[in-house]
């Protein structure tokens, strides 16, 4: 390396920078630290009032300030594409550039775009070794013009080569460390997609053929005791199992291609709740929905807690009547499903999925769910779900 350009300066100076470019050399996990030392260094070396070390991206495309001296002082100098502005055409020539008057350099107007500017003058070097692609540019500015002298140039230009390797190293350092994260970054995305598709499924497959062939067992077994007596009642039960069977085949199909509820899609939500109300079995319920647009995925969410909620008072309540709500409170709507039977305590540990997975899928559309029982007392589940609607004057107050 041409080192002559050091016996310029004095011997102080000379050993000062020497020592820094080594302290440099040790670094090299940290980008903008040496890039900011390297700034510092080329304003001890000549009388400017800006330096910038410019470093090339990954892609090579383009030029990204790393640092400057003062430090912080980006002033209006951001990234650069190759070939644009001072900085740029070093970049892509691979040599210096001397501007004594900037304000006549067609390339520094242009890069302003009819901004004032803030320097006079400026020389620009390529970060390089000799005979090697740039991996930066060095940059200095004097407010006032300065007719440069060659050896303020020459030490600019060793500059640049001096720093070379510190920043080459601290730059492909920093390339690998960003793929690194991003890599780790689209892992652990994808995992957390594959988490959830998991659990949409596994909601989909205990909401869904799940809770169908509850149904189905509970109207056989009402069938089978039957059958001997009450031939009549037990042919009923038949048939209400196999339409049961058939809605169990349409939600497999259903889950299998991430569709909605086969009932959702033929009806509507309120209609689909009303018919989730006449099919709980041994129940008296009664369906109360105000109708109001809301996204797919919000519907779906909260027919898939009304029919998991009406399972458990099926199967745990021993209730007679229940009420099915839905109505909209200010700027949220709320879904509350309210039962007449024996109560539980909600805390209580039990190895039940429903709870959980009502809780995720109301969480899943920003909502919340609350569980208010007593033993003895019945049992009220409300989700509540922000939705956007015009609403001058919210009443904050449940229709109830
Ligand atoms: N409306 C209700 N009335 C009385 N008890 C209830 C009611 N809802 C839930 N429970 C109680 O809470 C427990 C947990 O319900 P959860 O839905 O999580 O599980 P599960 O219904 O037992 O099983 P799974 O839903 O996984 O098939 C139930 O076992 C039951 O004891
Ligand atoms: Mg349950």
């Amino acid at each position: 390396m041409n080192t002559q350009w050091l016996d310029l300066l004095d011997s102080a100076l000379q050993r000062e920078v020497l020592l820094e470019v080594i302290a440099l050399s040790a670094a090299v996990d940290d980008l903008s630290r040496v890039s900011t030392t390297a700034a510092a260094v080329a304003a001890r070396v000549g009388a400017i009032d800006r330096c910038l070390i410019h470093v090339l991206d990954e892609s090579g495309r383009r030029l990204t300030v790393a640092g400057t001296w003062p430090a912080g002082a980006l002033g209006d100098l951001g990234a650069l594409p190759i070939g644009a502005g001072l900085a740029g055409w070093v970049a892509s020539h691979g040599r210096p550039l001397v501007s004594v008057d900037l304000a006549d350099d067609h390339r520094w107007r242009e890069f302003l775009d009819g901004r004032a500017s803030p320097f006079a003058s400026a020389i620009s070097v390529p970060i390089a070794t000799r005979g090697s692609a740039p991996c930066g540019v060095l940059e200095v500015f004097t407010a006032q013009r300065q007719d440069f002298a060659g050896s303020q140039i020459e030490c600019t230009v060793g500059l640049g080569r001096l720093l070379a390797p510190s920043v080459a190293a601290a730059r492909h350092h920093q390339h690998v460390h960003a793929r690194e994260l991003s890599r780790h970054r689209s892992t652990e995305e994808f995992i957390a997609l594959q988490e959830s598709d998991r659990r949409r499924l596994a909601a989909e497959i205990h909401d869904g053929v799940g809770q169908r062939i509850v149904g189905l067992t509970f109207h056989l077994v009402a069938a089978a005791e039957s059958l001997a007596d009450q031939p009549d009642f037990a042919a009923v039960q038949m048939a209400t199992a196999r339409e049961l069977a058939e809605l169990a085949q349409a939600e497999v199909r259903s889950a299998v291609y991430g569709l909605r509820p086969p009932l959702l899609d033929d009806l509507g939500l309120s209609d689909a709740l009303a018919s989730l109300g006449r099919r709980a079995a041994g129940l008296d319920v009664n369906v109360r929905v105000s109708e109001l647009p809301l996204p797919d995925h919000v519907a779906t969410s909260l027919y898939r807690i009304t029919q998991e909620a009406l399972q458990n008072i099926t199967k745990h309540a021993g209730a007679q009547r229940v009420v099915v709500e839905l109505f909209p409170v200010g700027q949220h709507m709320v879904l509350r499903v309210t039962d007449d039977g024996d109560g539980f305590d909600p805390a209580a540990h039990t190895d039940g999925q429903g709870l959980r997975i009502m809780r995720e899928r109301a969480e899943l559309i920003a909502g919340r769910l609350d569980l208010v029982s007593r033993r003895g007392g019945g049992t009220t589940l409300s989700v509540r779900v922000p939705i956007s609607r015009p609403q001058p004057h919210p009443p904050e107050d449940s229709p109830r």
